[in-house]
C-alpha cells in the first residue's frame, strides 16, 4: 500500500521566528503534514487560495497578522473561495487565553480549530506538539467526510433531476400551468393532499412530481393501490405484524407505512379502503402512530399521505362509504385533474411527446403528423385521458412508418372508441336533444357525416370513393347540403 498524500497546509504567517517554530513542530511528521506555502497577509492568502480549488486541505492562519484583512472577516472570505477548508487559528499567549467567547466567534466564523501559541521564549514549538499535530489530522479527516459527503449529496441530487426528468408534467394549457405551480407550491409543505380525475388524467404523475420536490425527496415514496389488495389482507399490508401473533406469522412484517417512514405514502383508490383500515388510517394521520398486529404499544412514523381516487369521495362519504373524519383529514389540499379533452392543444403537445418517446426507443425516426390526423386527435373525446393518447402514439410508431395520415388514425387498432361514435352517430347531438321531422334529421346526420368523411379523407375523390359515390355526385350532394 502506497503512504497517503500529505496533508497540503497553507501557513498565514508574518512573524519569521514563529513561521519557523510552525515548521519545527509539524517537522515531528513530515511526510504526513507539508507546508505547501507560506504567507504573511490577509489579501496574499486569499489570492493562493482562489488560484486553485482544492489546493490546500488545512489553514494555519495567525490571528494577529498585519494588514487590514484579518481574524473572522478573513476566515469567512476564506470558507467562501473554498467551503471545505479548514482552518486552524493560532493567537499570542497573552490573549484570550480564557475568553470563551473570542474562541466561539473563530468557530462560527468557519474556523475548525483554535490554539495559543507557547510564549516566545520556547523556540522549538509553537504549540504542545502532538496537540497541534492532531488537530492538523483531525482537520483533514472532517475535510474528507466533509468532501464524501458532497460527493454523495450531488449523486443522490442528480437522481432526483434524472427521475423528475422522467416524470416531467408536459403541457402548457391554462389548467397544466396551473396545476405545476400548485405542486411547487404544495411539494413545500407537509399537508395531506388529495387528487382527483378521472382515469389516467396523471394522478400518480403527479404525486411523484409532489414526492420528488418535496423534503422527503431521499425517502421512499410507497404507492399502495388501496383496491388492489384483498380486504382481509390490507390492514397486515398496511400496517405489518409482530412474528407470532397469527398462527402463519412465523416472522415479523414491516407494513407499508413503516417502510415509508419519513417519506410520502401514495394510497391510490383510496375510496376501496375497508372499514376497519379507514379508522386505522385515521389514528396515523392524528398520533402519527401505526397499530401493528401483535404488538404491544403502538410504533411511531412519520409519513406524508397523498391519496388519489377518481370517484367523487364527497359523495362516498354522504352515502357512508367512506369516513367524514378521515375525509377532512385527506383532503387538506384538493388537486383536481381536468380530463384531457379540456386542456386543447395539450393533446398535440402530449401527442407529439410520447411520437418522439417511442420512436427514440424504439431507434425510429419520428413519424409527422398529418394535419387531418391532428383534426381527429384534437376532436377525439379520450375518455381514457392521457394514458390513451400515451397508447395510441405507441402503437402508431409500430404500426405506421414516416407519415401518420387521418387513415392510420381511424384504424379499428388505434382509436379505443370510433370518432364516428363521436362525431356523428350520436341521435341526441345530431338533433341538439330535440325530436325533429326525419327530412330535417336526415340532412343532418349527412351533413356531419360527409364533414367528418371529407376531414379524414386524402382528397374529395377519395372521400366520395369511401362513400361509394361517383364523384360527380358527391359534389352535388357537398353542394346541396352547402358543405362546398
Ligand atoms: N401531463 C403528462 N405528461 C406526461 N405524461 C403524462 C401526463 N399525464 C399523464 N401522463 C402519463 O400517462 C399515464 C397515466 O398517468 P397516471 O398513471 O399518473 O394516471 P392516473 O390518473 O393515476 O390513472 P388511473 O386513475 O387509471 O390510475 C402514465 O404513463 C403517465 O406517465
Ligand atoms: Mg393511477
Amino acid at each position: 500500500m502506497s503512504a497517503p498524500a500529505p496533508i497540503q497546509v497553507l501557513l498565514v504567517e508574518d512573524e519569521e521566528f514563529d513561521v519557523e517554530r510552525v515548521r519545527k513542530t509539524v517537522r515531528l511528521v513530515n511526510t504526513r503534514i507539508h507546508i505547501a506555502d507560506v504567507v504573511s497577509n490577509g489579501k496574499a492568502a486569499l489570492e493562493f487560495i482562489g488560484q486553485r480549488n482544492d489546493r490546500y486541505d488545512v489553514v494555519i492562519l495567525d490571528f494577529q497578522i498585519s494588514g487590514g484583512l484579518r481574524g473572522e472577516e478573513l476566515i469567512q472570505k476564506m470558507k467562501e473561495l473554498d467551503p471545505l477548508l479548514q482552518i486552524i487559528v493560532i493567537t499570542k499567549m497573552t490573549m484570550n487565553m480564557t475568553d470563551l467567547a473570542f474562541a466561539t466567534s473563530l468557530l462560527r466564523a468557519g474556523a475548525f480549530w483554535y490554539c495559543t501559541k507557547y510564549p516566545g521564549n520556547i523556540e522549538d514549538y509553537i504549540y504542545q506538539p502532538t496537540d497541534f499535530i492532531l488537530s492538523v489530522y483531525n482537520a483533514y479527516e472532517k475535510r474528507r467526510l466533509e468532501k464524501q459527503h458532497q460527493k454523495s449529496d450531488r449523486r443522490l441530487m442528480k437522481s432526483i433531476e434524472s427521475m423528475l426528468e422522467a416524470k416531467k408534467i408536459q403541457g402548457t394549457s391554462a389548467p397544466i400551468l396551473q396545476l405545476r405551480e400548485a405542486i411547487e407550491r404544495y411539494a413545500k409543505s407537509d399537508a395531506n393532499v388529495l387528487i382527483t380525475g378521472a382515469s389516467g388524467t396523471g394522478k400518480e404523475l403527479v404525486a411523484w412530481n409532489i414526492h420528488l420536490k418535496s423534503r422527503r425527496k431521499f425517502e421512499s415514496f410507497v404507492p399502495i393501490n388501496c383496491g388492489g389488495i384483498p380486504p382481509e389482507l390490507i390492514e397486515s399490508e398496511l400496517f405489518g405484524y409482530e412474528k407470532g401473533a397469527f398462527t402463519g406469522a412465523n416472522t415479523s412484517k414491516p407494513g407499508l407505512f413503516e417502510v415509508a417512514n419519513n417519506g410520502t405514502v401514495f394510497l391510490d383508490e383510496v375510496s376501496e379502503l375497508p372499514h376497519p383500515a379507514q379508522v386505522k388510517l385515521l389514528r396515523v394521520i392524528q398520533e402519527g402512530e401505526i397499530e401493528k398486529i401483535g404488538r404491544r404499544g403502538a410504533l411511531s412514523v412519520n409519513v406524508r399521505i397523498i391519496a388519489a381516487t377518481n370517484k367523487e369521495l364527497s359523495r362516498e362519504v354522504s352515502e357512508h362509504r367512506f369516513r367524514e373524519d378521515l375525509f377532512y383529514r385527506l383532503n387538506v389540499i384538493p388537486l383536481d385533474l381536468v380530463p384531457l379533452k379540456e386542456r386543447g392543444t395539450d393533446i398535440l403537445e402530449l401527442f407529439t411527446y410520447f411520437l418522439g418517446y417511442f420512436s427514440a426507443d424504439m431507434n425510429m425516426p419520428t413519424p409527422e403528423v398529418d394535419e387531418k390526423a391532428k383534426e381527429i386527435l384534437l376532436n377525439y373525446r379520450w375518455p381514457g385521458n392521457v394514458r390513451e393518447l400515451r397508447n395510441v402514439a405507441q402503437r402508431l410508431v409500430l404500426n405506421t412508418s414516416g407519415r401518420i395520415t387521418a387513415k392510420d388514425m381511424t384504424h379499428p387498432m388505434i382509436l379505443r372508441t370510433s370518432p364516428l361514435t363521436d362525431e356523428v352517430m350520436s341521435v341526441q347531438e345530431v338533433g341538439g336533444g330535440q325530436i325533429l321531422p326525419l327530412k330535417e334529421i336526415e340532412r343532418l346526420f349527412r351533413t356531419n357525416y360527409f364533414k367528418y368523411v371529407r376531414s379524414i379523407s386524402s382528397s374529395d375523390s377519395n372521400a366520395a370513393e369511401r362513400l361509394g359515390l361517383a364523384p360527380s355526385n358527391f359534389y352535388r350532394m357537398c353542394k346541396e347540403l352547402g358543405i362546398k
